[in-house]
């Protein structure tokens, strides 16, 4: 579905991503792993067209999409939920998933879906009146995923959807990926919590120094102390 090929993308003078190659295939959820500041949401941000990329490809469903705006990466279904959840903190959760359906037309498709998002997530649709900014983290990243499915994507980027999150809302995290996917939907979650990440994907992708350090199965990186420490610093 989706397939990365030599991308550069520099911040002024400063190469942040040297040669990053992967691919999603349709249908499965790949994990990107990287250390802090390794480049992971630079990624993300140049699939959804918020950031240009200097050189390479970006193909999705056999086109190249590379450097088109961020209106047009949503139309043809690349969506993120970014990272630090993003909701519009003054606005209604009502509001919130209204307007990830901005690039749609379709207003009863729109007020159909709005009421899906509530049955996926009982528990915002009991807050739907209320302002976004005072729900927890979990109720706002359920918002912020919940706003990206409204654009009815192909695939969702996920940004670090478990960081700040407790235990057992980490959990409800995992389940919603899990759900989602089952559901049909190809998803790449960038994670730093390498067990969410070995729990929910099939492949797994490691970044460092501005390329791609590591590919192999997800699941196996749990017990890859070598994945771990050389890549991960821990
Ligand atoms: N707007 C910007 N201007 C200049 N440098 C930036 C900008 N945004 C990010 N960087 C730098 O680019 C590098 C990669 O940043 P990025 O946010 O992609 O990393 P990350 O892997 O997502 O990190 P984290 O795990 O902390 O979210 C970092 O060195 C960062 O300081
Ligand atoms: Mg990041």
């Amino acid at each position: 579905m989706l397939e990365v090929r030599h991308l550069k993308v520099w911040y002024g003078v400063t190469e942040v991503l040297r040669d990053v190659s992967f691919e999603v295939p349709e249908g499965r959820i790949v994990a990107l792993l990287g250390g802090n500041g390794s480049g992971k949401t630079t990624i993300i941000n140049t699939l959804s067209g918020l950031l240009r990329p200097r050189a390479g490809d970006i193909v999705f469903d056999g086109a190249d999409v590379a450097g088109r705006p961020s209106d047009h990466m949503v139309k043809v279904g690349i969506v993120q939920v970014p990272q630090g959840r993003e909701v519009f903190a003054s606005m209604t959760v009502h509001e919130n998933l209204e307007l990830g359906a901005a690039t749609r037309r379709d207003r009863a498709g729109i007020r159909a879906d709005v009421e899906r998002m509530y049955e996926l997530f009982p528990h915002i649709a009991n807050r739907r009146g209320q302002r976004a900014g005072s729900l927890s983290g979990g109720e706002q990243q359920q918002v912020a995923i919940g706003r990206a499915l409204m654009a009815r994507p192909k695939l969702l980027l996920m940004d670090e959807p478990s960081v700040g999150l407790s235990p057992i809302i980490v959990d409800m995290v995992v389940e919603t990926v899990r759900e989602l996917h089952a559901r049909g939907l190809t998803i790449l979650i960038v994670e730093q919590n390498v067990g969410v990440a070995a729990a929910v994907a099939q492949d797994a992708f490691v970044l460092k120094d501005g390329a791609i350090a590591f590919t192999g199965d997800a699941p196996g990186l749990i017990d890859n102390p070598e994945v771990l420490s050389s890549y991960l610093g821990r």
